[in-house]
């Protein structure tokens, strides 16, 4: 129940209202050590065969975030154009870039084809499209292994009731589109969703996808895809994601693969939450606390466009409340239960619910952990509202600003006012 900012010194010596004071309310900020730290775990979770761990972009493609995915040796996956396009200009080359899309257009297709990247498809028509624009080339199917698992129905990726892959029943028919447009596949992918603490549906899908690619030939590489949780609830010593636990038995897995297929292609994942979640904290200001119908409502300025997940998918992220630059422990100050909101005009726009927190008071900070991943890349411009800044605190102690805030002048560029 320890405060988690003040025991690993998230802020590194800052002041975090000061940070308030100096960058603005909503404010986004990361802390190099940690992603750099969660970067290198997945980086390493295989060393005995080839591997790759792509870091899954739409999770957070801050300029700076990327750079430090390059560094630590991470390759990317993207899902659109504009992700391909951050992450060339961030440095990635495109031999480090995987696109897995599903459902768009030649002329995204052609985006990739023409810069290099390789393309996963998602679906028989997909394919065939990708053939009729690249005939003889290359490219990775993504199989859907009939089987998902994750959080929330809305992050499931994989199985009878979702729109991702094809599934193992037409991969006679992946044979023959490629036949027909003489075509190389590569690789193949998958990705069965997203936070589980448990590794057991992940490594069951890993065995899933073993024994598919038997039935391609020359495979030069597997991706497992991602989904590796974190500990949302860490106030309430939630324990964490068991990497080297989950490196033995992955490994073991390949062993027997290996042994079989009679070599090793290049094995890859596609982590996104687990590299920065941890490494996220949006500070916001208090302005107004009220009781409506026995409920206490404290109102912030960290809005449903801020911090998209808990409206979407009811989920949950500790709170910490700052006080002139401390943060009020639980132990010593009184707790009440609160309905924590934003300043948007939708009644889902809540942070968390009847929330036992220490007692809040007007012009109070609130610190909303593990908002690094699916936080700013999720944001919006509803009700005509900014996007936050972004601050790194960097590993030597600097508060850097990454990304300012956006302006008025920024979101009214698109019109023509005259
Ligand atoms: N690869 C593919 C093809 C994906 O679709 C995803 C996530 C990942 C990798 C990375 O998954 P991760 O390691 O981050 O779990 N917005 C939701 C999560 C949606 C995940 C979508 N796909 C959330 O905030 O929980």
């Amino acid at each position: 129940m320890r405060s988690f900012i003040e025991r690993i010194d998230y802020f590194k010596g800052n002041d975090p209202e000061e940070l308030a004071k100096k960058f603005g309310t909503p404010l986004y900020v990361y802390n190099e050590d940690i992603i750099r730290d969660r970067m290198t775990k997945v980086a390493n979770v295989i060393t005995k065969y080839p591997y790759r761990a792509n870091y899954s972009c739409k999770t957070n493609t801050n300029l700076s975030v990327l750079k430090i995915a390059i560094e630590t040796g991470l390759n990317a996956d993207a899902m659109s154009e504009g992700e391909m396009r951050m992450l060339l200009k961030a440095g990635f080359t495109p031999d480090r870039i995987f696109y897995v899309c599903n459902n768009v257009s030649a002329d995204e297709m052609k985006f990739a084809i023409d810069n290099g990247i390789t393309v996963s498809l998602d679906s028989l028509d997909q394919l065939k499209l990708f053939g009729s624009i690249n005939r003889g080339g290359s490219c990775s199917v993504r199989i859907n292994p009939g089987v998902g698992a994750g959080h929330h129905e809305k992050v499931v990726t994989a199985g009878k009731k979702t729109k991702f892959g094809i599934s193992e029943e037409d991969i006679d028919s992946i044979f023959k589109i490629a036949a027909e447009y003489d075509l190389k596949i590569t690789g193949i992918n998958q990705h069965v969703g997203s936070q589980f603490l448990d590794p057991a549906p992940f490594l069951a899908a890993v065995d899933n996808l073993l024994r598919i690619a038997m039935r391609f030939k020359d495979l030069e590489f597997i991706d497992f895809g991602g989904g590796y949780g974190i500990p949302y609830h860490k106030l309430d010593d939630e324990k964490e994601f068991d990497m080297d636990q989950f490196s033995r038995e992955f490994t073991a897995k390949l062993d027997r693969f290996v042994a079989e297929y009679g070599s090793a292609p290049l094995f890859k994942s596609e982590p996104g939450r687990f590299c920065v979640a941890e490494g996220g904290v949006i500070l916001g200001r208090v302005y107004s606390i009220k009781e409506n119908s026995g409920i206490k409502y404290v109102g912030t300025d960290v809005g449903m466009n801020v911090l998209v997940r808990p409206s979407m998918y009811d989920s949950w992220h500790d709170i910490e409340i700052i006080r002139n630059g401390s943060v009020v422990g639980r132990e010593d100050g009184l707790m009440e239960k609160v309905t924590v909101c934003g300043n948007i005009c939708e009644s889902g726009d809540v942070l968390c619910k009847d929330r036992e927190l220490p007692v809040v008071k007007d012009d109070d900070l609130i610190c909303v952990l593990d908002a690094g991943a699916y936080g700013y890349s999720m944001c919006s411009s509803y009700n005509t509202r900014l996007r936050p800044a972004e601050v790194l605190i960097t590993s030597d102690g600097t508060a850097k600003l990454i990304r300012r805030r956006e302006t008025f002048d920024d979101m009214f560029a698109l019109y023509d006012f005259t």
